[in-house]
């Protein structure tokens, strides 16, 4: 019987990740399970920083960016006798149980602990979408939003300098938080890490646009495909008109979360400890078509990119 559970953040942190925690501890309490938080992802359950958490402990926090739990990247996670050091304290504390909530990282924590028989269940939390099995993760939306508002921004000031702007947008090797953001927000150019990227197409193609006229141009880029300060640069050389890129940065990570996240993390954490109850472990929680679904943990990595949309491709190439 699961009498206790524990609930961690990791990874990169995403806006929501406050509201899981939030419906994890009140679906606990209201289903007579003790509920511990670890501080510092899997960083804190090695260190044994495990508080208790009662209802009264996730007050006021629905509405908070960020993790109130806090968060680390670790990797020296990845060994088993750092794992095993986890178990220990989460035995000692007479856990029987761990939701982690995070990204494909904190996926593969979960894994590994599941595979050493302790029961795990996994959340997905990052603004990057990336993660197999779900259509949304927490933070997602709220992510959307922020970046579209900053584009919005940046067109303000490349339209009055009649200027070409690159906008590097956060998402890994994931092109959603990019190619949707740049669609609401008017790119003409979008760039993602689906589409193999030919610099020397892109520049003919900026040539042909600013031909007749010098105008701003906005192009949405995900980051690790180039370095866009220096794309500015050639940009600017080859087509004669100014060009700035801006790094949008940890900005997209902050904030409060949108009323999709609070909603889709309030679900999923009162589905997670659902399942616990019903001693289905090592799963990762979901929302296919509008429906929170669980799978198995290891079939979120049956597939390393996630597919996306070709319609919405062609729908982001007929809008200029
Ligand atoms: O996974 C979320 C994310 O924000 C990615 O979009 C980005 O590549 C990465 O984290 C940045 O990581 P860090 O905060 O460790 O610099």
């Amino acid at each position: 019987m699961i009498k206790k559970i524990a609930v961690l953040t990791s990874g990169g942190d995403s806006p929501g990740m406050n509201a899981a925690i939030r419906s994890i501890v009140r679906t606990s309490c209201n289903n007579n399970i003790k509920v511990l938080g670890v501080l510092d992802g899997y960083l804190g359950l090695c260190k044994n920083r495990i508080i208790k958490l009662n209802k009264k402990s996730v007050s006021n926090i629905i509405n908070k960016g960020g993790t109130f739990l806090g968060t680390a990247r670790y990797k020296k996670f990845y060994k088993k006798k750092t794992r095993e050091i986890a178990i220990l304290n989460m035995k000692n504390k007479k856990i029987d149980a761990l939701i982690a909530i995070g990204g494909n990282g904190t996926y593969i924590g979960a894994n590994k602990l599941n595979k050493m028989n302790f029961p795990c269940i996994s959340i997905p939390g990052t603004i990057d979408n990336d993660i197999f099995g779900t259509d949304y993760t927490i933070g997602y939306s709220t992510a959307l939003e922020t970046v579209v508002q900053l584009i919005d921004k940046l067109r303000d000031t490349s339209c009055s300098h009649k200027r070409i702007t690159i906008i590097e947008i956060m998402g890994r090797n994931c092109g959603d938080l990019t190619l949707f953001s740049s669609i609401a927000g008017g790119c003409q150019y979008i760039i993602i890490p689906e589409i193999p990227y030919n610099e020397k197409k892109l520049i003919k193609k900026i040539k042909k646009n600013v031909k007749k006229e010098k105008k701003n141009i906005l192009i949405g880029i995900t980051e690790h495909i180039c370095n866009v300060k220096k794309l500015a640069k050639k940009i600017e050389k080859e087509v004669n008109q100014e060009t700035r890129a801006t790094v949008l940065g940890h900005i997209q990570r902050g904030g409060a979360p949108v009323a999709f996240d609070r909603i889709l993390a309030s679900k999923m954490g009162y589905f997670s400890v659902k399942l616990l109850l019903k001693k289905k472990f090592g799963k990762c929680i979901g929302i296919k078509n509008n429906k929170i679904i669980y799978n198995d943990i290891n079939y979120a990595f049956n597939f390393i990119k996630k597919k996306y949309d070709k319609k919405i491709i062609f729908l982001a190439k007929n809008l200029f």
